[in-house]
């Protein structure tokens, strides 16, 4: 075996590995040299997803002839003029994405310094092909071609001109909202996407996600031990199937990192389905010596010193806007999103506008359609209406939906959605303050099972127990019933061990206790809940719509879909085209 030392060739092939995956990759080290460089406004151009071509052109401080011929050295930057490596505010400090780049793809560089004549600057797969004088305005002007096309091991994992377009389209998204102050256009086939002004945070962030937050989004501003959060995340019950659209900032920096991911997941837990995501932008600011950039090439994961207060400010910042707003669900009347979210320390809610007829009957797709033949129950509205914010039950409707008649407009809930709410709430209530109570049945239960799913149970008995249900094993297949927590009402003891056993297979990963809980909870109350169906006494109606008033997070039900909508007066008159 002989040891040599790699030539500079190969260690920025095997740098390049590391720091441009595709061509996203590649964009955002160039749309970062642009934004340390200065600039006010960059433009990018993109063939094919950027296989064929990236071009970032920019206005900022170019560079000398000279500078440029170090630029593409390895480990040149002109970003850390002492050796404070903990003190970086740029994006880039490494001083390797140029030549990286450059070692795998075709390279033109042009730039020019405010006062003197441009200059260019060809490598073709890390071999200088040539330089010589280029005409363009101050700043600097990049083009990568043919990216990956010598080195087919990559080449290999490159997808679709689409998909990696839609990457290259993330990247630019990211990074235009973490310098709202910064112009952007974005060209991709010789079609026009972006066009983004310099303009403040929230604006620019409103520009990138979708229009709908302005009324199912809510601005977060908190400030917690010298750490701030700022941002605008989605209602519970304006949620995606995927995690695409999150939006994660440390000190202006766009970083996919596990702990902001995990606040953010454990800020919604239980208020939206396990397979739900909610949207979000969340600018976090911490003092630089709290957090370290340096710990992957690509620069998009960080560290903290102190995860837990991190995740600590995420998950009760957000926890505290999301129950103020629980009484709202996304299909309220009311318009929500403060989103100018750094324009004061606390919000004040703009005045409702209402929605128009048009977003009116986008909402009503949040009902079912009714197949079965309507059978409605009416009370006679004689008494004038109490001022309950969800109003007094005028009836029911197809013994699902109950009618309620509120100050200013109609109200309709879903009771079994609205009544699984109440008993997780009743039940993490009673969980937190420390009683649980239980009712024991006077015989127990026998329940068959699989066997596998008797073993879960068994071992987690312990846990079920500090819930309020007892179980014990009796055999094989086989377990007993002794207590169901008093919550839950009269139970399907089967259903619910059944449920309960393959709730517990799924969540056999590396879930906190806490979390697990939650869970196990929402299961059990699931089965203790009003089922639709059931034909419910003006009473019972009444009795629920006022223990919704009082109970926190009522507004969404287990899954994150609404429990109520309101139907205001004026949005009633408008159906009829009385206004
Ligand atoms: N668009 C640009 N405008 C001005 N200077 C640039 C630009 N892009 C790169 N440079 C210069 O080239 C150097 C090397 O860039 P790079 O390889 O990305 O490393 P880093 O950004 O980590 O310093 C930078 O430090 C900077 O001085
Ligand atoms: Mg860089």
């Amino acid at each position: 075996m002989s040891i040599r030392r790699l030539p500079p060739e190969l260690i920025n092939r095997i740098a390049a590995g590391e720091v441009v995956e595709r061509p996203a990759s590649a964009l955002k080290e160039l749309v970062e040299n642009s934004l340390d460089a200065g600039a006010s406004r960059v433009s990018i151009r993109l063939h094919a997803g950027g296989l064929e071509l990236i071009e970032v052109a920019d206005d900022g401080c170019g560079m000398s002839p000279d500078e440029m011929r170090l630029a593409l050295e390895r480990h040149a930057t002109s970003k850390l003029p002492g050796d404070a490596i903990d003190q970086v505010t740029s994006f880039g400090f490494r001083g390797e994405a140029l030549p990286s780049i450059a070692s795998v793809s075709r390279l033109t560089l042009d730039s020019r310094v405010h006062g003197s004549d441009g200059w260019r600057i060809e490598v073709d797969h890390g071999e200088r092909a040539g330089e010589g004088p280029a005409a363009l305005p101050p700043g600097t002007r990049i083009q990568i071609e043919g990216l990956f096309d010598k080195v087919p091991a990559r080449r290999k994992f490159l997808r679709s001109p689409r998909s990696e377009y839609a990457a290259c389209l993330d990247s630019v998204k990211r990074l235009a909202m973490a310098r709202s102050d910064v112009g952007f256009t974005l060209d991709h086939d010789g079609r026009r996407i972006l066009t983004l002004q310099a303009a403040d945070a929230p604006t620019r962030v409103a520009e990138l996600l979708t229009h709908e937050l302005d009324r199912h989004g809510i601005g977060i501003d908190c400030i917690r031990e010298g750490l701030r959060l700022t941002g605008v995340i989605s209602l519970p019950t304006f949620n995606r199937g995927m995690a695409d659209q999150q939006y994660l900032f440390v000190n202006s920096r766009p970083v996919k990192d596990r702990v902001l991911v995990g606040a953010l997941r454990a800020a919604y837990r239980d208020l939206i389905a396990r397979d739900r995501h909610p949207i979000a932008a969340l600018f976090l600011e911490v003092p630089l010596e709290e957090v370290d950039v340096n710990v992957h090439p690509a620069k998009t994961e960080v560290r903290f010193r102190d995860p837990a207060a991190v995740r600590g400010l995420i998950v009760g910042g957000l926890r505290h806007a999301l129950d103020e707003e629980s009484q709202r669900s996304a299909a309220h009347e009311q318009a929500a999103a403060p989103v100018m979210w750094t324009s004061s320390a606390s919000y004040v809610p703009e005045p409702n506008p209402g929605l128009g007829i048009a977003s009116l009957r986008e909402e009503q797709r949040v009902f079912e359609p009714v197949t079965f033949v309507p059978q409605a129950r009416a009370e006679p509205a004689v008494e004038p209406v109490p001022s309950f914010p969800l109003g007094v039950a005028r009836g029911q409707v197809a013994a699902t939906y109950i009618v309620a008649e509120a100050e200013n407009g109609l109200v309709i809930v879903d009771q079994h959605a609205a009544h699984e709410r109440l008993v997780l709430e009743r039940m993490r209530a009673s969980r937190e303050g420390g009683s649980i109570a239980r009712q024991a049945l006077l015989i127990p239960e026998v329940v068959d099972l699989e066997e596998t799913d008797c073993d879960r149970l068994e071992g987690a008995a312990g846990e079920l127990a500090g819930m309020g249900l007892e179980v014990e094993r009796f055999g094989p297949t086989t377990m007993l019933v002794r207590a169901v927590p008093a919550a839950l009402g009269k139970t399907d003891a089967a259903g619910l061990l059944a449920d309960l056993a393959s709730e517990i297979a799924e969540l056999g990963g590396p879930m906190s206790l806490r979390d697990k809980l939650d869970h196990v909870a929402a299961t059990m109350a699931c089965h203790g809940s009003v089922r639709a169906g059931r034909v419910l006494s003006v009473a019972e109606m009444n009795a629920l719509l006022r223990e919704m008033e009082v109970t926190p997070r009522s507004g969404q039900c287990n899954h994150g879909r609404p429990t109520w909508v309101k139907l205001g007066h004026s949005e009633i008159e408008k159906l009829f085209g009385r206004k």
